[in-house]
């Protein structure tokens, strides 16, 4: 298990990761469809923006 990045919905880095090169994502929201990070406080949204930016 990688680092969490969401803790609202306990989500961590991998996951985020692999479904970004598994489903070829390239927004927030659609990372936030299929993992649920970002989807409660949203305060892990600038790191999924981050980690996107570094998987696309
Ligand atoms: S930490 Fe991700 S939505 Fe709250």
């Amino acid at each position: 298990m990688s680092e969490t990045v969401c803790h609202c919905m306990d989500v961590d880095r991998e996951t985020i990761v692999n479904a970004i090169k598994e489903q070829k994502l390239t927004t927030v929201e659609e990372v936030q469809d299929a993992t649920t990070a970002g989807t409660g406080c949203g305060g892990c949204v600038s790191v999924i923006e981050e980690i996107l930016a570094e998987n696309s």
